[in-house]
């Protein structure tokens, strides 16, 4: 069974064509990232705007590198929810319009479903029940994922999202949108110790929930207690695509280490919790997964932690947003008849 899976959320257009849920055909991502970067984050009337213009090239491209034409698929599918509602829109219009136009069931994918199904497709081994983490620049999730994908939600973040400390907190520091990838390349470099950022404590409410906000502000006072105004400017004159070398050449020692112990601080927030609750639910495996999952160190702490279950990652392609994670949760749904009608409408914002 082929299907053509379509993603729009945020500032990425992706189409991709998967066969069985398990294989990638094709998977095309036409990136945004320069259009927002001269603004430090995603501006929502571009990404409609960039969304609209790259739609039907993506499509098509998938559909050239899989080399499947229109009468070879068996279904469409699109994210639904959450997300930008301008962009969510132009991917659940266009998918539409082509389960009209080819008579093809049309299947509605919740994003963050689609993130934990990006673990799936590449790790079928994948036991549940399992814990599953979705990091990304929107979402900071934790849920139970029990027996045919049975989700309940353990705990999010209170504030910020992991990706959104991490590029906020870059910003601060000078660096373009989005950060968390350069300040993952610049940690290694500087003592995870050298900056002290306290641990949020929970005084209300769900104590299992994240918290970044205060180390966005904690880093914001450093920036007002260290003269780091020329190293700041310095670093916004140097372009998106700068190397580790050029970064480095304007990123001090003791910047170093404040992203270090940033990039410390926020690995220990996320992995902090998970050894207690896998003994506590009895999971057999933890996902994570979503852009953050790509962060080098958070890897490295993972693999070195003694949770005692497999912890799983997508490739660094497939943590991102994409759409053959969408294909791939898609497949169960049309496996169990689980089909939308033309009256769906995106959800900007949309629980698991
Ligand atoms: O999943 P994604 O592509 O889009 C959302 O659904 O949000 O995630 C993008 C986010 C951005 O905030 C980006 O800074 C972050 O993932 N990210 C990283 C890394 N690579 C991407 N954060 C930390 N370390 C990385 N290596
Ligand atoms: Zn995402």
């Amino acid at each position: 069974m082929r299907i053509l899976a379509i993603e729009s959320s945020c500032d990425e257009t992706a189409a991709a064509v998967v066969e069985d849920g398990r294989t990638v055909l094709s998977s095309v991502v036409a990136s945004q990232i320069e259009t927002h970067q001269k603004y430090g984050g995603v501006v929502p009337e571009l990404a409609s705007r960039e969304h609209m213009r790259a739609i039907t090239p993506v499509v098509d491209e998938a559909l050239a590198r899989a080399g499947v034409g229109w009468k070879e698929l068996d279904a469409v599918a699109c994210t639904y929810g959450p997300g930008l509602l301008g962009s969510l829109l132009v991917g659940v219009t266009y998918a539409k319009a082509i389960s009209m136009a080819h008579g093809l069931p049309l299947l509605a994918v919740n994003h963050l479903e689609g993130h934990i199904h990006a673990v799936v497709l590449e790790h079928p081994q994948t036991a549940l029940p399992a814990l599953a983490l979705i990091v990304s620049g929107g979402h900071t999730h934790l849920y139970h994922v029990r027996e045919n994908f049975a989700y309940e939600a353990i705990s999010k973040t209170r504030d910020d999202a992991a990706g959104e400390a991490y590029d906020k907190v870059a910003k601060l520091l000078g660096y373009p949108y989005p950060g968390g990838p350069i300040l993952d390349k610049l940690a290694p470099y500087g003592n995870a110790r050298g900056v002290r950022f306290t641990r949020p404590h929970m005084t209300s409410g769900n104590a299992l929930d994240f918290s970044f906000s205060g180390m966005k502000t904690a880093v914001l006072r450093w920036t007002e207690a260290n003269a780091v105004e020329e190293e700041i400017a310095a670093r916004r004159r140097v372009g998106g695509t700068a190397t580790v070398e050029e970064w480095l050449a304007v990123t001090p020692a003791a910047t170093l280490d404040l992203i270090a112990s940033f990039q410390a601080a926020v690995i220990d927030e996320l992995l902090s919790r998970i050894g207690k609750l896998v003994e506590a639910h009895a999971v057999e495996s933890v996902i994570i997964t979503g852009g953050v999952a790509c962060n080098a160190g958070l890897r490295r702490a993972a693999a070195a932690s003694r949770i005692g279950v497999p912890i799983y990652f997508p490739t660094p392609g497939l943590s991102t947003d994409n759409a053959a994670m969408i294909g791939a949760a898609a497949f169960r749904k049309l496996r169990a008849g689980d089909v939308a009608g033309l009256d769906l409408r995106a959800r900007a914002s949309l629980p698991l």
